[in-house]
């Protein structure tokens, strides 16, 4: 076989999954070089070098990329910190390594306001109605309230407010679901706006998806449609996170959307992806440029945000399903000859387990947190020997955890470890991802039920049809 040096900058689960893409390979044999963020008990052990850089300073992996520059054929980065810090420029300009991640410029998610900009150039028709507060525009408290009432007025205080950096999801507020007063706003919009400019844009009521797409710098290959899971909480409450879970369906799009749907996201990246493009092709685009949130709403789909990252974890599912050797995307993706993707037309679904102090859990559930196994080992072999009876269709992805020397797995602060199912559909994918969930023991880690649970996907599909009448709901 073929020997194919990898250098992987990893975060977290969708890493992992990245590196069982590449161990699984049946065309190479892949010897993966990995810049993590801790010592990740699934990559150190597959990892021909590993280094943790906790920090994932771009300085430090480009020395790690140096060192091992002769055994590395490509590189590929997950998170978005070392993209948007220009981690491919450094090395592919230094060292002659392609990497698999747009450069510093096509970084779109370091500026918001400079996405909304764009968006409403190209695709104004499905741009929320937005407005750039400036703090260098204002002398005083007093003069932007003002002009922030009057915006407030226009939008019937129906609003997401953003700031212009990006905030790991953090700083996004929306109302009605984190403020229900123009004073909770207000403090809300001058946490942000201390440290720079805020969007404050039509809040739009509808279903989320997440459309991602590879792309080679000539062309964008749709992977199918996924549900990102937000909050932190059942039933969608709570504060925001990274995402706590994901499913797709089979085929491309998921049950509360309609083929047209599909088309119309299309026809936007298309839009988005020729002005970037600027016409032939354009290769500092290579790797996942359009991560795109949309909403749904009655008259179709709305753009909320692009990241040139895959997401977290709604990559997972793509990954475990590709039907093509990930190392020839990869190739393909560099030569520019990249035009389309083989993928196994099955459900999945993947759920988070994470630490009681993520998303607040233990500050609004005191009483369910198991006080007992609070930083006690995370036990994953109960789950991975569910193996023996799925087979491929269990993977068991830790993240933020990390390997001691006493042998064990300790849980840090993030999202520590994503089970993925796969089956024929989703409620069989979920089936298996919760009972894989529920063999992870210790660390007191908790779970969302709800992840593709079949109420949460017929009320999306209730929701959808009512919209589409014309009915919005009321939230409590
Ligand atoms: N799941 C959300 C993200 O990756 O940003």
């Amino acid at each position: 076989m073929e020997r194919v040096g990898v250098l992987v900058v990893s975060y977290g689960s969708r890493e992992a999954a990245m590196v069982d893409a590449f161990i699984r390979s049946n065309k190479y044999k892949v010897e993966l070089y990995i810049a993590d963020r801790q010592r990740n008990p699934f990559n150190l052990r597959r990892a021909e070098e590993h280094v943790v850089i906790p920090d994932l300073n771009i300085n430090t992996i480009y020395r790690f990329a140096e060192k091992h520059r002769d055994k590395i054929d490509f590189g590929i980065v997950g998170p978005e910190k070392p993209i948007i810090e220009g981690i491919r420029d450094l090395i592919e300009n230094n060292l002659g390594i392609p990497m698999i991640c747009p450069t510093k410029e096509y970084a779109l998610e370091r500026s918001k306001v400079l996405q909304r900009i764009l968006f409403q150039e190209v695709v104004p028709e499905v741009n929320p109605r937005f407005k750039v507060f400036y703090p260098k525009d204002y002398s005083s408290i007093e003069d932007v309230k003002r002009d922030l009432y009057k915006w407030l007025d226009e939008l019937n205080n129906e609003v997401a407010v953003k700031p212009d950096a990006p905030a790991a999801g953090k700083g996004v507020g929306v109302w009605g679901d984190h403020f229900n007063t123009r004073e909770e706003l207000l403090e809300h919009f001058l946490a942000n706006f201390k440290v720079g400019p805020v969007i404050v844009e039509e809040k739009i009521e509808g279903e989320e998806s997440s459309f991602q797409a590879f792309c080679d710098g000539k062309h964008i290959v749709p992977l199918p449609e996924t549900r990102d899971y937000k909050r932190a909480f059942d039933g969608d409450r709570g504060p925001n996170t990274g995402g706590m879970g994901t499913y797709k369906s089979r085929g491309y799009i998921l049950p509360f959307m309609r083929p047209e749907d599909w088309e119309e996201e299309k026809r936007i990246i298309e839009r988005i992806f020729e002005k970037l493009k600027g016409g032939g092709s354009n290769p500092n685009l290579r790797g996942m440029p359009f991560y795109e949130a949309f909403i749904h709403t009655g008259r179709g789909p709305m753009i909320l945000e692009n990241n040139s990252r895959p997401g977290d974890p709604e990559i997972i599912p793509i990954l475990a399903l590709l039907k093509d050797d990930f190392v020839d995307i990869c190739f393909r993706m560099i030569e520019g000859s990249l035009t389309r993707i083989d993928i196994e037309d099955k459900a999945a679904v993947v759920v988070y387990k994470v630490p009681p102090t993520y998303g607040d859990y233990i500050k609004f559930f005191p009483e369910m947190v198991k006080r007992d196994e609070v930083g006690t080992p995370v036990i994953l072999e109960e789950a991975e020997n569910l193996s023996k009876k799925y087979g491929d269709n269990i993977r068991i992805y830790p993240g933020s955890m990390e390997l001691r020397e006493d042998g064990r797995c300790y849980a840090l602060s993030s999202r520590a470890v994503a089970v993925l199912g796969i089956s024929e559909d989703i409620q069989g994918a979920r089936e298996i991802a919760m009972e894989g969930i529920k063999a992870i023991k210790g660390g007191a880690l908790w779970h969302r039920n709800d992840i593709a649970s079949r109420d949460h996907i017929e009320r999306s599909i209730k929701h959808m049809e009512d919209l589409r009448r014309g009915i919005r709901w009321q939230f409590t």
